[in-house]
């Protein structure tokens, strides 16, 4: 038997964390879908819809109902009833224990006697231990050598690729593209359970409406539409066609609730949110992924109205697992569980595993509390032992039917050619050249400075970032290794050959010379344009315990980026950023802007794409981008209050209304709406359309009960034309009001997009049909359902635009 692992030491895991560790030291867009596709929530325009997308409409259902029906199955409840008659009370806690088996991601348990657990059947799972050979390693100790031979689950932090590292979530998210997010988590997938890892961590589906939480990175940004879409494409990603496939892995949905509303951005902060905007607004990405069949939830660190998440029955209980019906298992998050005494609802251990475990806890992350305390509390009647049983019969669902007992071991030999395979690297250098949000791109001598042409002599590439693979993956990186990725640097000297490339550093991260400033100000000097590549750290700035309280460019990168402006040459700033940063200075006097996030292991070449026309920028703002800190918490979709400023764009000024929302020294609109995002042709967006005037309250309710159907209640419709010289993508949003009803509704929600792609001049209608879940919402009692009211509908091709319709909702 080749030695054993330890396993707080070991681990290819630990290669990963190395590369952290240096870190924190210091295609083609235009030939996406033919025509149109509508991305969810609407129904498929049937006539115009090109058969491609009617076809992947069919096979998203198929594959959510087959991971429903895994766990679901009979089979695998009479499996999992017929296991646990076998096992003892211990055996049974055993599988509600979860360790980290490498490089510590929070506080570690100590524990050490990680394979004797094993063998005893103490540890149902283990996580940042990866690799086949570890993974098998430990795996045939729990299967040739535990009494009952039930294999472990291994799990990992797998959130924007395994090896192959894709753009953060938000730069994912930026796409619009839940197919394109549905195929990267496909090859996550892949390349995990090639190194034995079944279980990813993702996807984070938290409602960030805060850019000072640092965890903005990570998800899909402030919209409940939107991310409830990409959930779903995370989950089928990941779970794939069938959840028993050995290259399918199970999803882990995020951080169960509420934890982006943390006080003041601050990381781990306490939440308080109501119930109706708890449902309203925080659930439905959740509910989303568990509707495509997630087998498993994470609950989170903090505490929601008072009650910690990680011990909330009615979070737990109540939504998730009775009125949802969900079957698979939750995890704590990483000591969430011991946390709950510096919450102040536990005062010693084991009323904290006693209070998780009632609460619908199932599997205890890191603590080891569940390891220490259950069987006490279970022979001492604190605890009924069908909470144990109701618990470990989720886990064992789930290794069922995931097929882990038929085949817990994997392929060594297939390991390695399973990694960064060619198509894996161009589908994330697509995934990169559509999260690209092109903030500004002011005319310099008559016209667009982008895109650039391939002629231009010389260019000066500065900044930070410019050349530092280590940040181009981004935090939460996984297997992925700064070594696989292509720089800003190296696709330039690529592009237009290194005699064309004046490179200059000009200030690190967070700190810098005058020297090394005069330097690249000289290389600006030099050059035709200069392209600046600044931003934030990503592992130090951005992810985890991240938060920020000033969100302007670190260091001395803005007395750089305003030295290279006074030269006079043209400038294009490119922002690697896990959150937007606040910019204004930049925002009224840097020609281009282009907002990258940290884009993945194809960072360079998809920049550079874009900025010379192979690709045209198409990613849109998932996020609404602040002006300044004190905005925050901002998001479009709030509520209007009773005195709205009929003037947002401006602070108050002298002689204007006093006693209306609004600050007194910052506009209240953000620098950039949600869904803002320009390319290289313009649209002309017309009027919007509707089909009716008027829509009946009980046709609505009844086309809401019709449970699966969803038919089309209305029809809505824009013409949009291309107004430029170019061919080009507009993305189409389509938002909605409601007013009139019993709770106060956003000025604007989102509720359905699609893209149109269309040639100089061409003109096209795009028609959105809507259902009636479209109109429906948590109203005063709570209850999900339609309301009379007065309708407006925008298709526009932003959150702040478009030329709306108005319509009712009449009480017959
Ligand atoms: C994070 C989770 C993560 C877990 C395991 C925690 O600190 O909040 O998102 O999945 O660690 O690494």
């Amino acid at each position: 038997m080749p030695p054993l692992p330890t396993l707080q030491t070991k681990g290819a895991f630990q290669q990963a964390m190395k590369n952290r560790a240096i870190r924190e030291k210091f295609v083609n867009a235009y030939a996406r879908i033919a025509g149109s596709f509508a991305i969810v929530f609407t129904l498929a325009v049937l006539a115009s819809f090109p058969p491609a997308a009617l076809a992947q409409t069919t096979s998203e259902e198929k594959k959510r109902s087959d991971a429903q029906t895994a766990l679901d199955s009979p089979a695998i409840e009479q499996k999992v009833s017929e296991l646990l008659q076998k096992m003892t009370l211990e055996e049974k806690i055993g599988q509600l224990v979860q360790y980290s088996a490498g490089q510590a991601t929070g506080p570690t348990s100590g524990r050490t006697d990680d394979t004797d657990m094993i063998r005893k059947g103490q540890v149902g799972s283990l996580f940042n231990v990866t690799g086949s050979q570890k993974t098998n390693t430990l795996q045939r100790i729990a299967v040739e050598e535990s009494r009952l031979h039930i294999p472990l689950i291994f799990g990992l932090d797998i959130i924007h690729g395994y090896r192959t590292t894709f753009p953060i979530p938000l730069g994912l998210a930026a796409t619009w593209d839940p197919s394109l997010v549905e195929k990267a988590a496909r090859v996550a997938a892949q390349e995990a359970s090639a190194g034995g890892v079944r279980w990813a961590f993702s996807p984070m589906v938290d409602i960030a409406r805060d850019a000072r939480w640092g965890r903005m990175a990570e998800g899909a940004g402030e919209d409940p539409f939107l991310g409830a879409a990409m959930a779903r494409a995370y989950v089928r990603g990941y779970q794939g066609e069938r959840l028993d496939s050995p290259d399918s892995i199970v999803a882990c949905v995020k951080h169960y609730v509420g934890y982006g509303a943390a006080e003041a951005g601050r990381e781990y902060n306490s939440t308080e949110i109501s119930e109706h905007t708890l449902r309203q607004y925080y659930l439905p990405p959740f509910h989303a992924a568990e509707e495509a069949g997630a087998a498993t939830f994470m609950s989170a660190f903090n505490s929601l109205n008072g009650i910690p998440t990680s011990a909330n029955p009615f979070t737990l209980k109540q939504i998730l697992k009775k009125e949802w019906g969900f079957k698979g298992f939750v995890v704590s998050d990483w000591t969430s569980v011991s946390e709950l005494m510096a919450h102040g609802i536990a005062n010693d251990g084991a009323t904290a595993a006693r209070k998780a475990l009632l609460a619908g806890v199932d599997m205890d992350m890191v603590s080891n509390l569940y390891h220490r305390e259950l069987l006490q509390l279970v022979q001492s009647g604190k605890v009924p032992q069908s909470a144990v049983d109701e618990a470990a019969r989720r886990v064992l669902r789930v290794k069922f039917a995931i097929g882990l007992f038929d085949h817990p071991y994997t392929d060594e030999n297939k390991e390695a050619a399973t990694m960064l395979r060619p198509e894996n690297i161009a589908l994330s250098r697509s995934a990169a050249v559509h999260s690209l949000v092109l903030l500004r791109n002011e005319a310099v001598s008559g016209s667009p400075i982008l895109p650039l042409a391939t002629r231009i002599s010389s260019v000066a590439l500065i900044g930070p970032l410019a050349d530092d693979p280590g940040n181009m993956i981004g935090s939460w990186s996984a297997l992925g290794r700064s070594e696989d990725a292509v720089t800003l640097r190296r696709a330039l000297a690529g592009k237009l050959g290194e005699s064309h490339l004046r490179y200059a550093k000009g200030v690190e991260i967070l700190k810098g010379s005058d020297e090394d400033i005069a330097a690249a100000v000289r290389a600006a000097q030099s050059a035709d344009v200069a392209i600046l590549a600044l931003g934030e750290d990503a592992p130090t700035m951005t992810g985890e315990a991240a938060s920020r309280s000033n969100l302007g460019l670190p260091g001395r990168q803005q007395e750089l980026l305003e030295k290279v402006v006074a030269t006079g040459k043209p400038v294009i700033l490119i922002l690697f950023s896990g959150r937007p940063l606040t910019l204004p200075w930049a925002f009224e006097h840097v020609p281009a802007v282009v907002a990258a996030w940290f884009p993945g292991v194809q960072a360079g070449n998809a920049i550079v794409d874009v900025l010379f026309g192979d690709a045209a920028p198409n990613g849109h703002l998932p996020l609404s981008w602040p002006r300044s800190v004190g905005q925050e918490p901002l998001y479009y979709n709030e509520l209007n209050t009773g005195r709205p400023a009929s003037d947002p764009a401006h602070p108050r000024q002298e002689g204007e209304a006093k006693y209306i929302s609004r600050y007194i020294d910052e506009r209240s609109s953000p620098q950039f709406p949600f869904g803002f995002g320009m390319t290289y042709t313009t649209f002309g967006y017309g009027t919007t359309q509707a089909s009716a005037k008027e829509l009946s309250l009980a046709a609505l309710t009844d086309a809401l009960a019709a449970k699966g159907k969803e038919p089309a209640v209305l029809s809505v419709s824009v013409e949009i034309k291309n107004t430029g010289t170019r061919a080009g993508e507009s993305l189409a949003q389509l938002y909605v009001r409601l007013q009139g009803t019993s709770v106060a509704m956003p000025v604007r929600m989102l509720k359905g997009f699609q893209r149109v792609t269309l040639a100089p001049g061409e003109s096209r209608k795009v028609v959105f049909d809507l259902d009636a879940k479209t109109f429906a919402f948590w109203g005063a009692e709570n209850t999900f359902g339609v309301e009379p009211a007065r309708v407006t509908i925008w298709i526009a091709p932003n959150s702040a635009e478009g030329q709306g319709t108005t319509l009712e909702i009449a009480d017959k």
